[in-house]
């Protein structure tokens, strides 16, 4: 079973997309046939400094490197290396309805927000559809918000295979309902555009302060605090503390005598060291960007040996050749 998905090059990464997609995908590879992708053709719709966009893709590259990607058994490239994925788009653009297209929530989102629309942006989703018909992908894992792109997927892939015999495999959306939502230093779900992150990476001295600007409520040290269990702090030490720290920190704030000064101290620590081996790892590859163009070369070859075959079959299909 082949499992694919695409991270898509913008911002920087914070501890949401971490545990959230990160953490699982990185775990995946225990089970063999991954195939993660950096999606920098999808970038274009959002991004056109061409540098800022090299710099993303890289960056992105070396942060998942760090955090445990590990080439040797995944297969990690660059959208773009793989060139087949634009003509792939175009052949099952050709049989995608207008319809379709107008009904996905993420143009209407964005045209919403006063984005102007244009042809890449209308368009994602066949672009998102051909990423994973390209390489025979049976699961997708993505967040709730894709589900629409990977249904609009299945249409596409079932109306080629009516038409012109079968070609596809019609892959499965694997959502990841049971991970809980991370939140953010205000309490919200933490998202790049709620500017309320802390982030995996980054410089010591404002991490911490970030950490040590948490609000929390006016309560004194000494009082109990019978709702420690939804305190923000405890929330985000439990993810990132062994489970019998935050368990005995929970229960110091609801018996009382624990500040939140001190809980923040400490889940800084924690945070601070649950990244330790990550950042290390992150400077070596900072050190050394033969290393992950390597990489990334040599995941293009090998994503580009699958790619091959599946576009000669669609072209075959299609009477191209
Ligand atoms: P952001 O909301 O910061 O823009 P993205 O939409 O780029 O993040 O998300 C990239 C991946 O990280 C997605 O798979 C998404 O489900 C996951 N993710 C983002 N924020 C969180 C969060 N707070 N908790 C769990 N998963 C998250
Ligand atoms: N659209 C996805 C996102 O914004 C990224 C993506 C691009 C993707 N192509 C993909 C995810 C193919 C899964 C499969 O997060």
């Amino acid at each position: 079973m082949r499992t694919l998905t695409g991270i898509t090059p913008s911002g920087t990464l914070h501890i949401g997309n971490y545990f959230g997609a990160m953490r699982p995908a990185i775990e995946a590879q225990a089970q063999g046939d991954c195939y993660y992708f950096i999606a920098d053709y999808h970038s274009m719709t959002s991004v056109t400094d061409p540098e800022e966009r090299l710099a993303h893709t890289r960056g992105i590259a070396i942060d998942w490197l760090a955090c445990g990607l590990d080439p040797r058994r995944s297969v990690f490239w660059r959208q773009s290396d793989v060139p087949e994925v634009c003509e792939l788009t175009w052949l099952i653009g050709s049989l995608t309805p207008m319809g379709l297209l107008e009904r996905a929530h993420s143009y209407k989102d964005k045209t919403a927000k006063g984005i102007s629309p244009n042809f890449g942006l209308f368009a994602y989703p066949v672009l998102m559809a051909a990423d994973i018909l390209l390489y025979d992908t049976h699961a997708v894992p993505v967040g709730q918000d894709q589900k629409q792109h990977l249904e609009m997927t299945r249409d596409i892939a079932i109306k080629y295979n009516q038409t012109y015999g079968e070609t596809f495999v019609v892959p499965e959306p694997v959502i990841r309902g049971d991970v809980a939502v991370v939140p953010g230093l205000d309490g919200q779900k933490m998202s790049k555009s709620y500017g309320n992150t802390l982030e995996i990476f980054g410089e010591e001295k404002a991490l911490r302060k970030k950490v040590m600007s948490i609000v929390m409520d006016s309560r004194t040290p000494a009082e109990p605090k019978p709702d420690a269990d939804r305190n923000l702090c405890i929330q985000l030490l439990k993810l990132l503390a062994p489970s019998d720290v935050a368990a005995d920190l929970e229960s110091r704030l609801r018996a009382g005598g624990l500040g939140y000064g001190d809980l923040k101290r400490a889940l800084f620590e924690h945070y601070w060291a649950f990244f330790a081996r990550a950042r290390a790892r992150r400077a070596e590859l900072l050190a050394n960007p033969d290393y992950v163009d390597q990489v990334l070369r040599e995941g293009a070859e090998r994503a580009r040996d699958v790619a091959r075959p599946v576009i000669r079959r669609a072209r075959k299909a299609a009477g191209l050749e």
